[in-house]
């Protein structure tokens, strides 16, 4: 199924409205998107006890394994910031582990059509895998 980064995009611009940010207030929206074309969003949510946060991709990736969904070919990532937001190490380490092959399309809010591309290789390249597979 071909990837259209826009639509991706604009998904992740649409999950950001359910960002529960209140102390950092930078909402983050999340869109991943399947081989056979389904999108499944997130949405960074924020705890009073900061640490226990947990980024929209993160939210966007749990909420998808979780409902038996794998085989991810792109995520898209949109916040309020020069450039569109990248990735935090935590995010890029499960996004190793559960997307490998994803292409990650980030962009500002404000300009959902200036869109970067990554690959989760390039964002963390010799990435820890475990030693569960051969
Ligand atoms: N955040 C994300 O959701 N994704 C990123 O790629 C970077 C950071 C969130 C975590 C926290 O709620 C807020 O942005 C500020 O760090």
């Amino acid at each position: 199924m071909k990837i259209d980064p826009k639509k991706l995009i604009v998904a992740a611009a649409q999950s950001r409205k359910n960002a529960v940010a209140p102390y950092s207030k930078f909402q983050v929206g999340a869109a991943l998107l399947t081989r056979t074309g389904d999108i499944i969003g997130g949405a960074n949510v924020e705890s009073a006890s900061y640490g226990l946060t947990c980024c929209a991709e993160r939210i966007a990736l749990f909420k998808a394994l979780t409902a038996g969904i794998r085989n991810f070919t792109a995520i898209a990532v949109v916040a309020r910031i020069k450039g569109g937001p990248m990735p935090c190490g935590a995010c890029r380490q499960l996004l190793a582990e559960y997307a490998p092959a994803a292409k990650v399309f980030v962009a500002d809010s404000d300009d959902l059509d200036a869109i970067s591309t990554f690959s989760v290789k390039k964002l963390l390249p010799s990435a820890f895998v475990g030693n569960f597979r051969t």
